[in-house]
């Protein structure tokens, strides 16, 4: 059988590059070589677009953007022919491939940016459709639409950047501290800041309003985390449910990709009955926010067992210890698995 190439972007142009390349690392050390033909394409911090062809360990070093082989591309504007263009000197060459796994994670990558220009020049793609990962990627506009599916969110408000920080400072008196203040659209942790009390707001609020234009303030929910990993377009494999158990404050960055103190029990340690439910909310989730391919959906469960939406990942950390492999494997999908049936899930 002829060998799909596969391309797999990676780096972006966002707050989680270094994310993403420890996700393409791993993904590009595990794809089955035997099925697929990588194309790596790096996008770079400022947003260039390189085909890169050197030692992969390049890339978890972050030294990829400097390889002398780098070339220049564009993405072809065709509907029926799947290439990138480079310009090499006066001579122009293609390279074609027959899907892409985006592993972007945040803002133009895993928020609709990217979905959106593949699906216009109708390019194959592993993952989230344009309109679910916009939904995913916004914070509040999931929480509504999980909200009508009956699921629990946590209470909150949003303001835009021109909101006077006073009338903000204001309007949250009706919100009980600790209070999560997030910006809109974000990831990994990045810009959140937990605040015990007043005297924390002002900084908070400003800290959120670096990353996006649009900020959520969310009452804390009083018990801890769990995530279930989903895949598939109509029919749904769910993987085992984990539990982050958490002894400080929040996941925040640190603790998320240099753990220091949180720690996941795979699978969480709840009975049978309570993943049962987690399962199949987690599913009506990522059906509600019309997810495909492959996502994490992360929830809470409260000190009375009550299940509360957090967020769906729709581009989930992939290094071979992130939680989404880690759920999979945990239902017997070894990594190279997981990859090959994802892109068929992508190309199908
Ligand atoms: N309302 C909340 N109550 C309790 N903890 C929260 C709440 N919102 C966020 N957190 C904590 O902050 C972390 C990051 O928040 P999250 O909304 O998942 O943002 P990100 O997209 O950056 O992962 C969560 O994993 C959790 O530890
Ligand atoms: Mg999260």
């Amino acid at each position: 059988m002829k060998k799909l190439n596969i391309v797999v972007l990676f780096g972006g142009c966002c707050s989680e590059y270094s994310v993403s390349l420890m996700s393409a690392y791993a993904l590009l050390n595990n794809i089955d070589t035997d099925k697929f033909k990588p194309i790596m394409i790096g996008i770079t911090k400022k947003g260039q677009w390189l085909h890169f062809n050197d030692d992969l360990n390049m890339i978890i070093e972050d030294t990829w953007h400097t390889s002398i082989t780098n070339k220049m591309v564009s993405i072809c504007a065709n509907r029926d022919q799947h290439q990138f263009i480079i310009v090499d000197d006066l001579d122009i060459k293609t390279i074609s491939f027959d899907a892409v796994f985006v592993m972007l994670h945040g803002k133009n990558g895993e928020d609709g940016t990217v979905q959106g220009m593949l699906e216009l020049f109708n390019i194959p793609f592993i993952g989230c459709n344009t309109l679910s990962s916009a939904l995913c990627m916004d914070k509040d506009k999931a929480h509504k639409i999980v909200r009508c599916e009956g699921i629990k969110v946590p209470k909150s408000l949003v303001f835009n950047q021109y909101c006077d920080h006073f009338k903000i400072i204001d309007s949250i008196a009706v919100l009980n501290y600790p209070l999560f203040i997030k910006p809109v659209k974000g990831g990994s942790s990045i810009g959140i800041t937990k605040v015990n009390d007043f005297s924390m707001l002002s900084d908070a609020i400003n800290s959120a309003f670096e990353y996006d234009n649009e900020i959520i303030i969310e009452e804390n929910i009083k018990g801890f985390e769990v995530g279930c990993a989903i895949m598939g377009n109509d029919e749904l494999f769910v993987g085992e449910v984990d539990e982050i158990q958490i002894s400080d404050n929040f996941f925040d960055f640190n603790e998320k990709y240099h753990t220091q103190s949180a720690i996941t029990h795979l699978p969480a340690r709840l009975d049978d009955k309570k993943i049962a439910e987690i399962k199949s909310i987690a599913k009506t989730i990522y059906r509600s926010l019309g997810c495909s391919g492959f996502a994490r959906v992360d929830m809470f469960i409260c000190d009375n067992g009550e299940i509360v939406f957090n967020e769906v990942n729709t581009i989930p950390g992939f290094s071979d210890h992130s939680r989404f492999p880690n759920m999979m494997k945990a239902k017997n999908i070894e990594f190279k698995d997981l990859i090959t049936r994802l892109i068929e899930l992508g190309v199908n």
